[in-house]
């Protein structure tokens, strides 16, 4: 049993990450020293060294020590040998040599001569120090010593995250057509290009069930507006859309356009709901219209104001949302820009040598999501006003908040579908997030499938990434592959940026493959959605390293490109281009499943041990635990045309095994019922060995 200890260090702002009360600890914290001593400090190669009170938490590594966590972030499932920060950060280029995405999830486990799990509940700028400087010292840096530190000891690393997920609270429940495939892009212009998409999708029997609209579909990039010109009768169009069974799913921006006329902007100005600058005027930050103001989301009574915005596309039918930009990101705010443009005007007759060349693309460069700006706008919290950068990583977690809340008050007996961008432990509550603006690089097809258990340890079981990849153009074997990964994550979309190579399964040339292959995550349903739901449920990881589940097999504990999804399932998707197959290693014996369709299914019995897998680029394979059971159903074409399936199973029984299936309407929130759980068996005897349906 593990057992949880908190410790306040300062005055920490309340995150309201936490739901359970904890008493308070007095004495020292564990495991850990606080080191305070100054140090000759280089940032990075281009900064210069200087003298830095350098003041953290230390705790010393064992040579064998692993740890995991942090959630959304880079490298690998093992988090030991690198430096993290905790920022939430706007920055589309996920390579290894950055620090921090659009998530600050401060939530790690140490695994090895000592097991313990700790979370620092700490809104500001957290640097988590892996091993990095020191390689036997895990460092914890806080920008500031206001903070709540909660240890968690005893037991193994699942019973850990456990005993974490239960303290922060029960993960958010998608509505079940959100667990369908979904396709999106930047730059479906109109009505009439959505219904290319639907009609690119049903005529070619793809399964679809949702269209997500991007910046487009508003009017001016304006929050809460629809383009009428390109989205004639909007309501009408979503019932049209309804009646293929397909939701559209429009996005929404963190900054509110100024814009005289624009009732957001009126009224937020009027009620005094927006961020305010040094001076106590709005603040004025850039993004997709130009200049806006940020909704101050951390003041309750504007948190409620914004949120109830949604209403206007509720309204009009909408039942799903994803939350963007909103970390926040920030192209320019208006008073560096005018600095900036001084600058560069003084330049202009220059014979510009190499550091004024460097000079003037930092300066350029720094626009953006700046550092200094951040430190430049507050927030009202409660009767305190609270400067931005020391509760930045809150933001993204209260706007999704916002429309939490305002979707509960306003539907509380249905379920809404609700994603981010940016997102705080706490968000997971409220809504998924989404891995953001990755690359259609083979290297992201494996990031991703690193970040599900750090996200799923975090309480973030609803995610995904752009399947097929955002920036740069796909291939159509990597989107086959991708989507090979991404039938087994809860969101399962195909999203690409503005320019890029159009990525719609229809626009390659193996049109039945993807059909197929879509079609196995649909015939998948019974086994995915019980095992989300069970996971929610019971605060439990949906995707598990093998390390947790195999912690006594050496072999195990190193693969950093297999995933046990559920309690049956074992996956080790293709992560390579032109690979034929892969290495995958077994700890133990397992049943392999092939399948390139739900009808088209082949198995074979595996014992422990490493095996090359061939995998062709129109199959899906698995593998299934010994004494375990995998739920099926006939593919479809949307969730609704399955509900009435039969369910049949697949098992890798030699005995007597049980599975809890869990099934319920989807839509309504009466998540616990008890009716909710069907037992299925199966039963082998000596002289019936094979047939198990
Ligand atoms: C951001 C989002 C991306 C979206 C784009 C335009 O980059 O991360 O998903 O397509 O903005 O709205």
């Amino acid at each position: 049993m593990s057992a949880i200890y908190r410790y306040r260090i300062g005055k920490p702002i309340q995150t309201e990450a936490v739901v359970q009360k904890i008493p308070m600890e007095k004495g020292e914290i564990p495991y850990f020293r606080r080191i305070q001593k100054l140090e000759l400090v280089k940032q990075s190669a281009d900064a210069q060294e200087e003298m830095a009170q350098r003041d953290y938490f230390m705790y010393p590594l064992e040579p064998n020590d692993r740890i995991y966590g942090l959630g959304e972030n880079v490298r690998g499932i093992n988090k030991r040998g690198w430096i993290y920060e905790s920022n939430c950060s706007d920055d589309p280029i996920h390579t290894e040599t950055k620090h921090a995405l659009y998530g600050a999830h401060n939530f790690f486990v140490v695994d090895g001569t000592k097991t313990f799990g700790v979370f620092l509940d700490y809104p500001g700028r957290l640097v988590f120090d892996m091993g990095y400087e020191h390689t036997d010292e895990l460092r914890i840096i806080p920008e500031e010593w206001n903070l709540e530190l909660y240890l968690i000891e005893g037991g193994s690393i699942l019973e850990i995250v456990k005993v974490f997920r239960q303290l922060v609270g029960r993960s958010y429940i998608p509505p079940k057509w959100a667990f369908g495939f979904g396709q999106s892009r930047w730059g479906y212009q109109s009505a009439e290009d959505i219904r290319a998409v639907v009609k690119g999708y049903r005529g070619h029997q793809i399964p679809l069930d949702s269209v997500y609209l991007d910046i487009d579909y508003m009017e001016g990039f304006k929050d809460f507006t629809i383009n009428s010109e390109r989205f004639p009768d909007f309501p009408e169009f979503v019932e049209e859309m309804r009646k293929e069974h397909i939701h559209l799913v429009p996005i929404i921006d963190a900054g509110v356009k100024i814009e005289e006329g624009y009732p957001v902007y009126e009224e937020g100005v009027e009620k005094g709901y927006f961020c305010k600058d040094e001076e106590g005027n709005d603040f004025v930050g850039a993004v997709w219209p130009g200049k806006v103001h940020f909704p101050d989301v951390l003041n309750k009574r504007a948190r409620k104001w914004f949120g109830k915005k949604y209403q206007f596309l509720l309204e009009q039918g909408i039942e799903g949302f994803w939350n963007d930009m909103n970390e926040p990101a920030i192209f320019y705010s208006e008073k560096r820009l005018e600095q900036v443009l001084k600058k560069v005007r003084s330049m202009k007759n220059k014979n510009m040598d190499m550091w004024e060349v460097f000079k003037f693309r930092d300066l350029v460069n720094g626009l953006a999501n700046n550092a200094e700006d951040y430190a430049s706008f507050y927030h009202r919290i409660g009767s305190k006003k609270v400067r931005h950068d020391k509760v930045h990583n809150l933001y993204g977690y209260h706007m999704t908040r916002a429309a939490g809340e305002a979707l509960e008050e306003m539907e509380p007996q249905k379920r809404m579908l609700l994603f981010s961008r940016a997102s705080y432990i706490g968000m997971h509550r409220y809504g998924g997030i989404w891995m953001g603006d990755n690359q259609s690089w083979w290297s992201h097809l494996l990031l991703n499938l690193k970040m599900l258990p750090s996200l799923n340890m975090c309480g973030f079981l609803y995610t995904g990434a752009d399947l097929g990849g955002f920036g740069g153009d796909t291939t159509e074997d990597l989107l086959l592959r991708w989507l090979a990964l991404g039938i087994f994550t809860p969101l399962m979309r195909n999203h690409s940026a503005l320019g890029t190579r159009e990525q719609e399964s229809y626009q390659f040339t193996q049109m039945e493959v993807f059909q197929k292959l879509i079609g196995i995550r649909y015939g998948l349903m019974p086994y995915l959605y019980s095992e989300y739901m069970k996971a929610a449920l019971r605060d439990e990881m949906l995707f598990l390293p093998l390390a947790f589940v195999y912690p006594e097999d050496r072999y195990a504990k190193e693969v950093e490109d297999q995933l046990l999804v559920g309690e049956s399932i074992m996956i080790a998707p293709v992560y390579t281009q032109n690979a034929t197959g892969r290495y995958v290693y077994l700890p133990e014996p397992m049943k392999m499943v092939r399948l390139k369709s739900m009808e088209e299914m082949e198995t074979q019995v595996l014992e422990q041990g490493h095996f090359y897998v061939d995998i062709a680029l129109d199959e899906v394979v698995f593998f299934i635990r010994p004494e375990k059971i995998v739920p099926y159903t006939q593919a479809s074409q949307y969730m609704e045309a399955a509900e009435s399936s039969e369910i049949h199973v697949l098992d890798f029984v030699t005995d007597h095994a049980e599975y809890e299936l869990y099934q319920d309407d989807g839509y309504t929130k009466d998540y616990e019922n008890e009716e909710h759980l069907k037992i299925l068996q199966v039963k082998k005897t000596p002289d019936r060995t094979n047939g198990s349906k």
